[in-house]
């Protein structure tokens, strides 16, 4: 009842003309996919996939109706961190093919209209780049590339020790000795990912020339890598200072044994954000085109994502990216989805009119894992009914889950079970590769979950997927900026409904069933409305009517999107 009383009165207040999208520029309610290189598509048979399996899939991206697609590092690199350990910026990796198999994925994607974001990664190198073997060498210039010290004296057993108490992320402690250097170098991640030294211009100069070096190849925009530890805390004698205990982990090789007060989030990151925009509108003023775009990996408070966002004059990173619904499990509810969806917008839409709604990464566990395989088409009719961008990690679309790997030569890493190949087809390795064996299994679902199958089945997954993506460029989904046109409320302990219109002639309702339960709801607005999208557990067919006025009933897991036409 209230909630009908405030729809009326929103609609009542804000009656406006229908906006059309020249009003929203392209990356704010665009549908990203991010491809990870190594299991998108492989075409020279050597079971990791390439550069020009990516072009010859651009044109299925379409298909689905993605925008902009963000790829996981494609240069240079030993491997050791998959391509997340680089060792020349500005080179393409052999694994992935050649700088003219880059370019000719450009023209292919700006031929379909396709923006593509490359992976960025300025927080660390490889320690096979040829910029530490320099700093190694203490070569003029590259003396202070990378944080380096020289280490404490124990006064009680007179031996050497680390700087400072810090945990790398991936455990053990920040600081390794070096033989030939004679002195400690700092890394966030991996021994073999050393920092680099953000304090020193000459850094910033070269990470400056990288960008330029790829917009200059006709890219849209970045991911920015582990945008929280680029700066650590410095004292001014030179030495650095411990970081207090969390409280909440009693390992001290664990990362969350400290409260990372000194290696994240430092208030320089914030301005190198502020940066890096800069010179990205200087660059667009300079050659034309849309608008280029920077979207942050930040694992940070919102509060901390609005600074990277910035306001006024020091505009920062236009997407800081938005994990909160990665953080919903299996036993989330309608109500915990409205809290995760609350603590983004009351910051960033307040303050900003921004959202973006990440559903997963190469980092992260895939949701049929996470949050049960009945609740894929969920999350992704939610990320997508939702104003903003949304970014889907592939696989999703069609309900792929994490493979269960067993450790090999080429990989051993607790993430590669949502790292394995796309699924295309029911044909061999799902027609990823035509190897032998590819680097990673081939799931063995498969010949169920996969995109020529999906293609032919109505309510699969891709189709609801499609269905949704369609919707984002209705009058309805692109009024969202200029008139608030849109909501979200619990309707039931287990109902999430959302709301789009263009307060004038269009209105859609999404309603979601989190539960397993049969839900019933009375009386959610005085209109017909007519389904226009069904999942797999839905009972009703599309170009069915229904009068919201009386009840409609959601069988467990369903979801649907009804549209309201003046
Ligand atoms: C975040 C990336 O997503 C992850 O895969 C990588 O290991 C670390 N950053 C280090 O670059």
């Amino acid at each position: 009842m209230l909630t009908r009383l405030l729809l009326g009165l929103l609609a009542a207040l804000l009656v406006s003309p229908t906006i059309g999208s020249k009003d929203i520029d392209w990356w704010e309610n665009a549908a990203l996919y991010q491809i990870y290189p190594r299991s998108f598509q492989d075409t020279d048979g050597d079971g990791v996939g390439d550069l020009n399996g990516i072009t010859q899939r651009l044109a299925y991206l379409k298909e689905i109706g993605i925008t902009a697609t963000w790829l996981s590092p494609i240069f240079k690199s030993p491997m050791s961190d998959f391509g997340y350990d680089i060792s020349n910026f500005k080179e393409i990796d052999q694994i992935f093919g050649t700088m003219d198999d880059f370019d000719a994925m450009m023209v292919q994607a700006k031929k379909l209209n396709l923006k593509i974001i490359l992976d960025f990664v300025p927080n660390h190198s490889s320690d096979e780049c040829e910029w530490f073997h320099k700093s190694v060498q203490r070569l003029d210039g590259y003396d202070d590339f990378y944080v380096w010290h020289d280490g404490r004296v124990n006064a009680e057993t007179g031996e050497r020790e680390p700087p400072s108490n810090w945990v790398s992320v991936f455990g053990g402690s920040q600081w390794t000795w070096h033989e030939t250097r004679q002195q400690y170098f700092l890394h966030q991640f991996q021994v073999k990912q050393p920092d680099l030294n953000f304090s020193n211009p000459m850094v910033r100069e070269h990470m400056l020339d990288v960008l330029g070096f790829w917009l200059d190849r006709g890219v849209d925009g970045f991911r920015i890598d582990a945008v929280p530890h680029i700066y650590e805390l410095r004292n001014a004698d030179g030495s650095y200072p411990n970081e207090p205990l969390s409280g909440w982990n009693s390992d001290p090789n664990s990362y969350d044994y400290l409260d990372h007060i000194y290696t994240k989030d430092q208030p320089e990151t914030v301005q190198l954000m502020y940066e890096w925009r800069d010179y990205l509108i200087k660059y667009q003023a300079e050659h034309g085109g849309e608008t280029r775009v920077l979207l942050a990996e930040a694992y940070s408070s919102v509060e901390t994502l609005s600074d990277y966002f910035g306001s006024g004059e020091r505009q920062g990173t236009q997407m800081p990216m938005n994990f909160q619904l990665m953080y919903l499990n299996g036993y989330s509810t309608a109500k915990d989805v409205v809290g995760a969806i609350d603590y983004w917008m009351q910051t960033m839409w307040t303050n900003h009119q921004t959202a973006n709604w990440v559903v997963g990464n190469h980092d992260t566990q895939r949701v049929a894992d996470r949050m049960g395989a009945h609740k894929v088409d969920l999350l992704n009719v939610i990320v997508n009914a939702l104003p903003g961008a949304s970014v889907t990690y592939y696989g999703e679309e069609i309900g792929m889950s994490n493979v269960k790997t067993e450790c090999t030569e080429i990989s051993c890493d607790d993430r590669d079970g949502e790292r394995t190949p796309m699924q295309w087809s029911p044909a061999t390795n799902a027609d990823f590769s035509t190897a032998e064996k590819t680097w990673l299994p081939v799931g063995s679902d498969f010949q169920r979950y996969n995109v020529k199958t999906e293609r032919g089945v109505a309510r699969s997954s891709l189709q609801v997927f499609k269905g949704l993506q369609q919707l984002k460029s209705s009058a309805a989904f692109m009024a969202f900026k200029q008139t608030n046109g849109f909501s979200y409320t619990a309707v039931t302990e287990q109902v999430l409904q959302i709301v789009r219109t263009n307060n004038h002639n269009e209105e859609y309702r999404i309603l979601v069933n989190m539960g397993n339960k049969m839900e019933i709801i009375d009386a959610l607005v005085d209109r017909v409305f007519e389904y226009i999208l069904v999942t797999a557990y839905s009972v009703h067919t599309p170009g069915e009517t229904i009068d919201l006025k009386g009840r409609i009933i959601l069988m467990p897991y369903e979801a649907i999107v009804l549209r309201w036409l003046a």
